[in-house]
């Protein structure tokens, strides 16, 4: 047993510790991530107890994404907000949840804008499986009392942080500065986020595939060709790949990450659009991605370089182990 001193980093004190890559924030990006995880602990509350007090099911009402709101989409949409605002660091958010963007009042704006999938797996809430909420940060470039959602159409290349935070069998944040992808793990008895995987390495070897294959009928030839390359790998090797889909793209990827695996999300062809929000699920998960050596593309481009023209874009997605990304973007060239 250890001494009562020998307890892990905590997430403030590793947030404070990468504050030196930030100088321009004056501490402003650190108290952002830290309140974050603030949000996180709230919105993990209220997912624990989902099923006790009354809050499974629908609200009753449809989203901008033209999708039913569970009530906790909305409770976890209305405390990150509410989290956020009094923190003082951010100036506008955009929120999966949300038609138009929540500019803060002048008296509490920062330096920051946000744009965040608030509860991510909604289809799972009732089920009781994993779920999620993901994040990415971006510098105002509006002039202070200016922030619109102009400062949010930009690509995802202009990240300075993002993460997410997973309500699973525990709660994790995941977040990174473009430096290292480090993992804490809320303790509940001490109501901390502790350090438990830091500069997290994605393995570059595809040992995982995560994908919804009732969509495959709809998708173009190339994916097919993709599929069954990464498939025929266990003709050489017993087991060399095997499929695990949860259908929380923020715990699909999380376990990605942990353990190189790809997870695809191709456009319909049908609609000529992919399903997943570029701005909400795609870029912080691709900006990790880049970080931990892994990469994400629509086909065409890496996503971080796919240029945001309105809010709730929608895009095609690949993302895992480079070298596997590289060969989707070959064959859909091909
Ligand atoms: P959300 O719950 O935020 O609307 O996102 C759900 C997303 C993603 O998490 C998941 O991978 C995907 O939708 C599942 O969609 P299908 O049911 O079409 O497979
Ligand atoms: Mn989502
Ligand atoms: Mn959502």
């Amino acid at each position: 047993m250890s001494l009562a001193a020998d307890f892990g980093v905590t997430l403030t004190q590793h947030v404070l510790g990468n504050q030196g890559h930030h100088p321009e924030a004056r501490g402003q990006f650190s108290a952002l991530l830290t309140q974050i995880g603030v949000a996180g602990k709230l919105i993990s509350a209220q997912v624990r107890r989902a099923g006790l007090i009354e809050i499974w099911g629908a609200t009753g009402d449809t989203n901008v994404q033209g999708e039913s709101v569970q009530k906790l989409d909305q409770i976890a949409n209305d405390t990150f907000i509410e989290v956020l605002r009094r923190s003082g660091c951010v100036a506008v958010m955009a929120s999966e949840e949300m038609d138009d963007v929540v500019v803060v009042e002048p008296e509490l704006a920062g330096d920051y804008v946000v744009a965040f999938d608030p509860l991510d797996g909604s289809s799972n809430i009732d089920a009781s499986v994993s779920i999620g909420t993901i994040f990415a940060i971006y510098p105002r470039t509006s002039p202070r009392g200016e922030a619109s959602a102009a400062d949010l159409l930009r690509p995802g290349r202009e990240m300075v942080g993002a993460g997410y935070i997973v309500y699973g069998s525990s709660t994790v944040l995941t977040y990174s500065a473009g430096e290292t992808v480090d993992s804490f793990t809320l303790d509940p008895a001490s109501g901390e986020f502790f350090l438990t995987r830091a500069d997290i390495q994605m393995p570059q070897r595809t040992r995982v595939l995560s994908l919804n294959e009732c969509n495959g009928p709809y998708w173009e030839p190339w994916v097919d060709a993709f599929l069954a390359d990464i498939k025929g790998r266990n003709d050489a090797e017993k087991r060399r790949v095997t499929s695990r889909h949860i259908g929380s793209l923020v715990a699909d990827f999380h376990r990605n990450l942990v353990k190189g695996g790809l997870f695809l999300y191709p456009v319909d062809k049908r609609t000529g659009r992919g399903k997943l929000r570029l701005l909400y699920e795609c870029n912080p998960l691709a900006f990790l991605a880049e970080v931990a050596g892994g990469a994400a593309t629509d086909g065409g481009r890496a996503i971080l370089d796919v240029p945001v023209d309105t809010l709730h874009q929608r895009s095609g997605l690949v993302i895992g182990p480079s070298e596997d990304v590289q060969l989707a973007e070959r064959l859909y060239r091909a």
